[in-house]
């Protein structure tokens, strides 16, 4: 450790200063307490200063989940700039870690070692290197339990760890460089999720009393800008997506394991759903036009995007267009998709493709219901369990058809506050204008109509959004960094 002098920055602003008044020492990053590190990628490297597992509010159920790592430029304290930028002007890149809303120790800058990205460079080495301040937050998780065997991590803990640990940063703003109000989330999956129910509900009084209660900073939560990959959002309306998406395709290849996370190896087993399951799922196919008429989306050309009773309509052609921009993006970067028989190709134009085929290329990998699961076995069951009911339904659909023991069913409000839909426009929260939402083509995890629906909504209301579904990409995040990064320097700018 050394002494940490900030000369020449203009971090703190005179509100936030008011409102650090009245915060507890807790909650008061000490400045001299880093490890000085070197993190390097692909034979480049940079000094940095590393504040390892802070604590990120007064009152911490779990002392190994509810803390942050921060890691600073060295040149920030020496006036010098990386990139781009100074410690005035540095963007603050905030990537959480969750994978199948587990728990999830802060994200460190050391490479991958284990699960299936191993191998790949750290995201967080790698921003450093573009000169971005880097705080990662640990999050509580499903499972998670105190020395009572109470559950510590149910919904909403991890959204609430997420806004704590913002707080933070902005109550610290005076001792880190680094622009608190140029944070970017990043997540994958039930990451991704967070990720934009932090960039949507910046602010919301839902969480007021639970943040109070965690001794959680005072001031603000909202976000600058919000990047989510794969984002397994909108649970009360994923089941009927999904059905929408993959009713007919009756074949599928499950992963053999409850516990969906992207982070693990997968193993996939082949299976035929039953007469039953068919059932079901021609039960919540058309529950999804409605839903979907009611958000009232529009192209931004204008049109509304809509479905019949049957499911076909503009909004499916809406989303079939993402997957035709994908496969002209291929065609146009030189690759054959001559093996995609459901492509029609002409004059190096993909002129349309046959959406069923498509769909069952990509093939089922949920059974219906593919997230409130009958017998509330599934992850998304257990993270709308209770401090003492391990798993809970969270739609009227699955309570009728509840096959598990008790038929307990989650809060409304409780589903609305891990839903980033629900305040997307919303005059009680201060949405993240800038949005980055990546879906692979065949990343079949959740419904491709989720995150068409998310960036819809987003560009209705006049946010800044890119959004793509890259090709033949399965369920992961993080897999185009030079991309990502150089989006996050241009909308910080
Ligand atoms: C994740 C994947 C899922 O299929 C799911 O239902 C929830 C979370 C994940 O990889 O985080």
């Amino acid at each position: 450790a050394g002494t940490a002098v900030l000369m020449g920055t203009a971090c703190s602003s005179t509100k936030s200063d008011a409102v650090a008044a009245t915060a507890p020492d807790a909650l008061r990053l000490d400045p001299t307490r880093f490890e000085k590190q070197t993190v390097s990628v692909d034979g480049q490297s940079i000094a940095v200063r590393a504040y390892l597992g802070v604590p990120y509010v007064a009152k911490p159920v779990d002392t190994a989940y509810q803390v942050i790592n921060i890691y600073v430029p060295e040149a920030y304290y020496q006036n010098a700039k990386v990139g781009d930028f100074d410690a005035r002007t540095a963007p603050v890149f905030f990537p959480n870690q969750v994978g199948g809303y587990m728990p999830a120790k802060p994200g460190t800058a050391q490479a991958v070692t284990q699960g299936p990205s191993a191998g790949k460079p750290s995201t967080i080495a790698a921003a450093l290197l573009k000169g971005f301040v880097v705080a990662s937050p640990g999050a509580r998780g499903r499972t998670l339990k105190d020395a009572d065997g109470a559950f510590t991590g149910k919904a909403p803990a991890a959204i609430l760890d997420l806004k704590a640990a913002v707080r933070y940063l902005r109550l610290n703003a005076s001792v880190l460089p680094g622009d608190m109000e140029k944070i970017i989330s990043n997540g994958t999956s039930a990451g991704g999720a967070l990720s934009a129910l932090l960039g949507a509900s910046g602010n919301s009084p839902d969480y007021e009393t639970y943040l109070q209660a965690m001794g959680a900073a005072p001031g603000r939560d909202d976000i600058f800008a919000v990047s989510a990959y794969c984002p397994i959002t909108n649970l009360e309306h994923a089941d009927a997506a999904h059905e929408w998406l993959f009713n007919g395709v009756n074949d599928y290849r499950a992963i053999q394991v409850s516990m969906l996370d992207f982070n693990m190896v997968r193993k996939e087993v082949a299976g035929t759903l039953t007469p039953e399951q068919i059932k079901v799922s021609n039960e919540l196919k058309p529950l999804f036009p409605a839903y979907v008429n009611s958000l009232n989306l529009k192209s931004p050309q204008g049109q509304n995007l809509t479905l019949d009773a049957s499911g076909n309509g503009s909004f499916k052609d809406w989303v079939s267009g993402y997957v035709l921009s994908s496969a002209q993006g291929q065609l146009d970067a030189g690759k054959d998709l001559g093996k995609y028989s459901w492509l029609n190709i002409q004059g190096g134009k993909v002129r349309s493709l046959d959406f069923d085929a498509f769909v069952r290329y990509a093939g089922r990998m949920k059974l219906p219901p593919a997230f409130d699961a009958l017998d509330a076995s599934s992850g998304e069951n257990n993270l709308f369990g209770t401090a003492s009911t391990n798993n809970r339904h969270f739609t009227d659909f699955s309570v009728q058809r509840n096959t598990a023991n008790a038929a307990v069913r989650a809060e409304d409000k409780l589903v609305k506050m891990m839903n980033a839909m629900q305040y997307i426009g919303s005059r009680d929260a201060r949405n993240a204008k800038r949005w980055r939402i990546r879906h692979g083509t065949i990343d079949r995890d959740t419904s491709l109509a989720i995150p068409v629906i998310l960036a819809t909504a987003l560009q209705n209301q006049g946010y800044a959004v890119d959004f793509a579904m890259p090709w033949d990409q399965g369920h992961a995040g993080d897999y185009d960094l030079e991309q990502l990064f150089a989006w996050m320097i241009q909308v910080a700018k």
